[in-house]
């Protein structure tokens, strides 16, 4: 194994948000710089960033710069222009691969991926033409019609009960390619993140069992409530997918368990992944700090769990929220902490973090986004504690502190 990048040197990152700022931070604790590219004027990543490149994805002269600067660059961003990708690549060393980032990027790709190499997957159709939309398989109803690009956090997906409203949600969205996937009868969601070396070599953490509340990640518990066999077998797939597509850098697997026991692989994520949040404070080496030594050719670090961990989504509706302390003000038309945003009628403002911070075991990370709304992902808790259950009765309590729905489903 060659290091590509020794500490002290720059680290490229191409992308803006969350992922990219704590992708920073890991490195930045590990001696790198990294120089941002991000188009925005500023976000999560630039304001940590050592340099925020300010340019477009697909501008050659910011791509440049930032091969001229880093000798390694990676993507939080699975929508970054493949071709962006190939660019750095005649140039600077380049984890993930375009090749594998172009296939996560497209769900017909994805399937076909999975597929072809005997992964299983819901039952599915592509649909590219009115004809195809127009004469949809029966039996993958009820199902959804999700776009084949630019999907996430459920955005992009219609669900469908008959062959007649699959060739409506076609035409909603914007008659672009879609895949139409039959429902499948979940017993839960998991995730696996796999990390893996130029030479082949793999490391996953322990598996997460993933709740979605709207189509958005809400709460991870880790380990996966599930059995060993199947824990043991949810990371034999990730690390057989990262494996097929010859992959380097941090992948994220999620998976179905559906009600018979089987696992299904729903969609595949070239980057660290929200549902493995809690690796900064729960294992030896987070998802980030693997990210940065994978890109920078460092040994892999230990993925091992040190605490069960329950993580909380935190988004911007808590701060238009009632929170459970009695905030009867909420909606009276001031703003207050939150800079004056307003979202519907009601006035922002900033959640009662104290309330959060009490909490034993409770570590909170916001993103620093500067404004607050409705399914935008503004931060995360991760409660960690010697026994699960008492992670989630920690979980459940700041839930109700925030006014988070679902603390009672937990
Ligand atoms: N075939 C399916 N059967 C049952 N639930 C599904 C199916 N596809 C998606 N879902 C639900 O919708 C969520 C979001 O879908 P997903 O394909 O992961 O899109 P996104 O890119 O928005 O994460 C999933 O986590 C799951 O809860
Ligand atoms: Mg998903």
């Amino acid at each position: 194994m060659s290091v590509a990048v020794f500490p002290g040197g720059w680290l490229g990152l191409l992308g803006g948000g969350q992922l990219g700022r704590m992708f920073c931070m890991a490195a930045q604790s590990l001696g790198y710089k990294v120089a941002v590219l991000d188009p925005a004027d500023s976000g999560p990543a630039a304001s940590v960033a050592d340099r925020h490149i300010h340019g477009d994805y697909d501008d050659p002269r910011s791509l440049s710069e930032l091969a001229a600067l880093a000798g390694a660059a990676t993507t939080e961003f699975e929508n970054v222009p493949a071709a962006a990708l190939s660019f750095l690549e005649r140039a600077i060393r380049v984890s993930p691969g375009a090749q594998s980032v172009s296939i996560a990027q497209d769900r017909i790709q994805e399937k076909s991926f999975l597929a072809g190499n005997g992964f299983a997957v819901a039952p599915h159709a592509v649909l590219r033409t009115q004809d195809d939309a127009g004469n949809a398989d029966p039996a993958l109803c009820p199902g959804i019609v999700k776009s084949a690009r630019l999907g996430y956090d459920g955005k992009g997906q219609v669900r469908v009960a008959s062959p007649a409203e699959v060739a409506q949600a076609w035409i909603t969205m914007g008659e672009v390619p879609c895949v139409l996937e039959r429902l499948v009868p979940l017993a839960a969601e998991v995730s696996v993140v796999v990390a893996r070396t130029d030479e082949g070599k793999t490391s996953t953490w322990a598996v997460a069992e993933n709740r979605h509340r709207d189509g958005i990640l809400d709460v991870s518990i880790i380990p996966a409530r599930v059995s060993a066999a199947l824990a043991d077998e949810a990371r034999a797939v990730a690390t057989g997918v990262a494996t097929k597509l010859d992959y380097r850098g941090v992948l994220c697997v999620e998976m179905f368990v559906t009600k018979d026991g089987r696992l299904i692989v729903n969609e595949i994520a070239p980057r660290p992944h929200n549902s493995a949040h809690y690796t900064i404070d729960a294992c030896v080496t987070s998802q980030f700090e693997q990210q940065a030594r994978v890109l920078a050719g460092l040994p892999l670090g230990d993925p091992r769990l040190r605490e069960p961990a329950v993580m909380v989504n935190l988004l911007g509706d808590i701060w238009f929220a009632e929170a459970g302390g009695g905030f009867a003000e909420a909606g009276g038309g001031f703003a207050e902490g939150g800079g004056g945003f307003a979202e519907g009628g009601a006035a922002a403002r900033e959640p009662e973090w104290a309330a959060v911070l009490r909490h034993r075991g409770a570590k909170l990370h916001l993103y620093g986004k500067a404004e607050p709304r409705r399914g935008r992902k503004m931060g995360h808790v991760t409660c960690v504690a010697p026994a699960l259950e008492t992670a989630i009765d920690t979980a459940r309590a700041i839930k109700r502190d925030l006014g988070i729905p679902g603390a009672d489903e937990l």
